[in-house]
């Protein structure tokens, strides 16, 4: 190929380069140049991640070609911090906390400076526009709409690093102070998977499976690499060491790293072919010794799980992977006690995680030791899985986890990793992988499809008399969280109500279908779907206020839940209900006076709960905290921060446990050489439980630093510079640090606390304490559907959640308002079609013109169970949002809709059928 030589300017400096004609300008600018702000998403012009300036004008940096910039000028997200405007809006970024993961941050940014350098006045609907070739898959884009907005009027003096030694000692926890790790994802500098992969590092391309279920052979694969300069081998099954297999729960290890003779699943690795990267860019994958017979597959659920089915794996009959139950009362005498009984079934597809960042990661080997560079969510995981992989001990294998680019769940199991570590074990040289977008939606597990039939009995009176719960979720080829899935969402199901007789039974069943994991709610958002707008239907049908019947049943503190557990503090859910009392009364009056057009306006609500952490099963984090003889106190946080906040919020609990402000404190974040385990980010546990763990480790450091000054407990702490202060009434001490002995790795005191919560196991019945505390929540819906067209436009959701307490009350909203977005998506447009959602033009997820206002309410009913009486919530957000859309069309139509997404044919549909085509809703004439 003949290289072409450009001349360009590239943020502000002139370069010169041979280039290739095919060459994409994001490889010049970040392989080329090491310019990797400007981050690669899906290499179609899909995600805007890669946008950069050409000429002024905003473009797709994936989607030019290299030699078009010659003689041009090309800006990215680096040159920010070198002009006026790029710095005010970085600083609105991080003051509003506009970036959560930050993968889509440099792309936002560039978008919002070329916006604003136009001089417009910059209108909400206006900043929607000029960002709206931008997605995002964490924020919900209100705090990016909010800091674009804010960058054009607010003094930009203001420094992040500022802003933190605003926050005093004893202080942080309630305080929205900005990411302690927020600079770096608004300069370009965050490092995620694909940006730390050495230049001299081999490239790999994993062989996959073409068919949902095939045979396959190999030919003479050393022939193959032989006769192609530049690469170096093709791993398979047979050069697995250790186990050949891969899993997140150690009684379902079961998918292999490498396929044995038969593949599963469309996207199943078979092999990977070793290479320098320009030889694995030529490789053709047709031409490899590789032949595969096609098998019928089986895709469907139903025919899964009917007798005589072909069994996917042949130890697990009628494919069933997993079943769960949770059983109380006399549900048949329920039944018996109410005035209406109805039924409601509910179907939900595969939802991709769609995160911005597709898996990547490099693997070097260092002596007997392996180490692997990856974005997770499990560090700790990771290493144990690898160790068994290679047939090493955990201990010879290092996990550096990257930032983050979003992952919801997915992350949690291995993608790249294996690859990388076994290809770098083999071969002595450090190796890098990077999904392309379509690998990524082939190969990374989905959210459950489920299928869910539900019944229940209510008096006249409103009370619920009894539920009844059959739920079966397609869990795909291999076992992932799908016994997480079975087990959790039969505790779920019913909602937080009082449900005296209630029988929920959940089954994971094997198809040929994309591994189903974990995404954000383990299947109880699809469980809530069902529930939530059955409960609208019996409110309805007893002509009660809808709000008024959930407020009727709600759990109490002291209630027994399904499980029987009760709580003595901490049960929130009244609470969000009664504060969103006065926005339902506003929002039903509102809806009788909109101008409809050929529309109807809907109000709906719905309401959630969710245990924090494990079910039923031991759940430890460990944070390490120490005070070095310079004055810093280094916090030790092994929990990955996947731009949810981990990292701030555990930060500001320490501090305040302490008692020292928050700028003393330096983080050192996970690396299983470094961090002790803090567990997975998952289940909704790091602010609860990784929180806790930080909580008592500032608590101890304290009683240890109070003892060098033979201080009490009242006593107030004070760092200036290398003297500890001890404030005590008149009495103050001073203590050298430098005059301290230190430890081997420098510190003058250093301590480790652990916390697991308190749970017992479920037994045959799903009796037992499953979880130490639930967090809770209700939101509302407000939204008009085009009765001809079956399109539906949200005007506004308003979110009551519960957190207990609320550590950093902006990163709550961010997370309520990310949330929000994926409910959104999962009601009214995704829908993953194995073998065909290969990218996201082909897979829709809301962009910024899709997320309407969201106001959040924060509810504080302290759990003791918490530190500070903080529950989690990152899980919580996603799942009445779906339930109060379908509540909403219902309120609006009448139509009720059976299968998500909704869709404006499903609509269409729905409406004609409904029982209630009437476009005043079913509820203005209470029976
Ligand atoms: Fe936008 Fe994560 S912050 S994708």
């Amino acid at each position: 190929m003949i290289n072409l030589g450009i001349e360009a300017v590239v943020n502000g400096q002139k370069i010169a380069l041979d280039v290739q004609p095919t060459e994409r300008l994001t490889a010049t600018l970040r392989q080329r140049l090491g310019l990797t702000g400007t981050k690669v998403g899906c290499d179609a012009g899909d995600c805007g991640a890669c946008s950069v300036l050409l000429d002024g004008e905003v473009v797709c940096a994936c989607m030019v070609a290299a030699s078009q910039i010659d003689g041009r000028e090309v800006m990215t997200a680096e040159a920010l911090e070198n002009d006026d405007l790029g710095r005010r809006l970085q600083a609105a970024f991080q003051r509003h906390g506009a970036a959560q993961c930050g993968i889509c941050t440099p792309g936002m940014l560039i978008s919002a400076f070329a916006a604003i350098r136009t001089g417009a006045d910059l209108s909400e609907e206006a900043v929607g526009d000029a960002l709206g070739g931008v997605l995002c898959r964490c924020t919900g884009y209100r705090k990016i709409i909010q800091a674009v907005i804010a960058s054009t009027l607010e003094d930009v003096s203001w420094k992040a690093d500022e802003a933190l030694s605003d926050v005093h000692a004893d202080a942080a926890v309630g305080c929205s102070v900005p990411r302690v790790d927020g600079i770096q994802k608004i300069d370009g500098r965050e490092l995620f998977g694909a940006d730390g992969i050495p230049e001299n590092a081999l490239s790999l391309k994993v062989i996959r499976s073409p068919y949902h279920h095939a045979r396959f052979t190999f030919g003479d694969l050393q022939a193959f690499i032989e006769a192609r300069p530049g690469l170096e081998r093709i791993l398979t099954a047979d050069d697995v060491p250790g186990v050949n297999r891969h899993g997140v729960i150690p009684a379902f290890v079961d998918q292999p790293v490498f396929a044995e003779g038969r593949a599963r699943f469309k996207g199943e690795a078979v092999a990977a072919v070793l290479g320098d990267p320009e030889a694995i860019e030529r490789l053709k994958v047709d031409d490899m010794p590789l032949t595969f017979e096609e098998l019928p597959a089986c895709l469907e659920m139903e025919a899964a799980a009917e007798k005589g089915a072909t069994a996917i794996h042949d130890e697990r009959p009628g494919n069933l992977l997993a079943a769960g139950k949770v059983l109380c009362g006399d549900v048949e005498a329920g039944f018996a006690k109410a005035d209406v009984v109805l039924e409601r079934h509910i179907e939900t597809p595969f939802i991709e995680h769609a995160y911005i960042e597709p898996e990547a990661g490099f693997a070097r080997r260092v002596g007997d030791r392996i180490e692997v560079q990856c974005c997770t969510q499990a560090p700790y995981m990771n290493r144990d899985a690898l160790a068994d992989i290679l047939g090493i001990e955990a201990e010879q294998v290092r996990i550096l986890p990257t930032a983050v680019g979003g992952g919801f769940g997915s992350k949690l199991d291995l993608s790249t990793q294996p690859y990388v570590a076994l290809a770098a074990w083999l071969t002595g040289k450090p190796v890098g992988l990077v999904y392309s977008r379509p690998e990524s939606m082939m190969a990374s597990t989905k959210r459950h499809p489920a299928s869910i039939n539900m019944r229940a009995g209510v008096t006249r009176e409103g009370q619920i008399t009894a539920l009844t719960f059959d739920g079966r979720f397609d869990t795909g080829a291999y076992a992932s969280w799908g016994p997480t899935v079975a087990n959790r969402v039969p505790v779920h199901a019913g909602g937080p109500y009082t449900l005296p007789n209630y029988r929920a039974e959940a089954r994971a069943i094997h198809t040929n279908g994309p591994v189903a994991g974990a995404f954000r709610g383990f299947g109880v958002p699809q469980a809530g779907i069902a529930q939530e707008t059955l409960y609208d239907q019996l409110a309805d049908a007893i002509g009660m206020d809808r709000l008024a019947f959930r407020l009727k049943n709600a759990l109490d503190n002291n209630i027994p839940t399904v499980t029987g557990q009760s709580f003595r503090d901490g049960v929130g859910i009244k609470a969000c209900l009664e504060a969103l009392q006065p926005h339902w009364a506003r929002a039903c009056a509102d809806k009788e006076n909109v101008d409809r057009g050929r529309g109807a306006a809907g109000v709906g609500i719905a309401c959630c709960w969710y245990g924090c952490g494990n079910t039923a099963l031991p759940n430890p984090s460990t944070i390490k905290l120490g005070l070095r003889r310079d004055g810093s106190v280094v916090l030790f946080q092994g929990a990955v921060d996947i731009g949810q906040g981990s990292n701030t919020v555990i930060a500001q609990m320490a501090a305040d446990a302490l008692g020292l402000p928050l700028d003393v404190f330096r983080l050192e974040s996970a690396d299983t050489d470094q961090t002790p385990d803090a567990g997975k980010t998952s289940a909704s546990r790091q602010t609860f439980i990784s929180g806790m763990a930080a909580k008592r480790a500032g608590e101890a450091l304290r009683q240890d630093l109070l003892r060098h000054a033979n201080a009490s407990g009242e006593a107030r702490l004070d760092l200036q510079e290398r003297v500890l202060r001890v404030v005590e009434g008149d009495a103050i001490r001073e203590v050298m640090l430098e005059s301290l002995p230190v430890d081997e790795a420098g510190f003058v005191a250093l301590v480790e606390e652990t916390f697991d919560p308190p749970t017992t196991p479920l037994d045959d019945n799903g009796q037992g304490e499953p979880y130490a505390l639930f967090g809770y929540g209700a939101q509302m819906v407000e939204l008009m559907v085009d009765v001809e067209l079956g399109t539906v436009s949200l005007t506004k959701v308003t979110a009551a959640h519960d957190v207990g307490r609320a550590i950093n009350p902006q990163l709550v909203e961010g997370q309520v308002e990310g949330g929000i977005a994926q409910g959104i998506g999962l009601a009214l447009m995704e829908d993953y079609r194995p073998g065909r959602s290969e990218n996201l033009h082909d897979y829709l997820i809301p962009t910024i013109g899709d997320v309407p206002e969201v106001e959040t309410i924060i509810v504080e009913e302290p759990a003791s169970a918490g530190p500070y009486g903080a529950k989690g919530l990152g899980e919580h957000v996603l799942i009445p949002t779906a339930p109060a859309i379908l509540n909403a069309i219902y309120d609006a139509t009448g139509a009720v809709i059976e299968e998500l997404p909704a869709t404006p044919d499903r609509v269409l549909a729905a409406i004609e059928s409904g029982p209630g085509a009437n476009p005043q809703g079913p509820n203005h004439e209470p029976g």
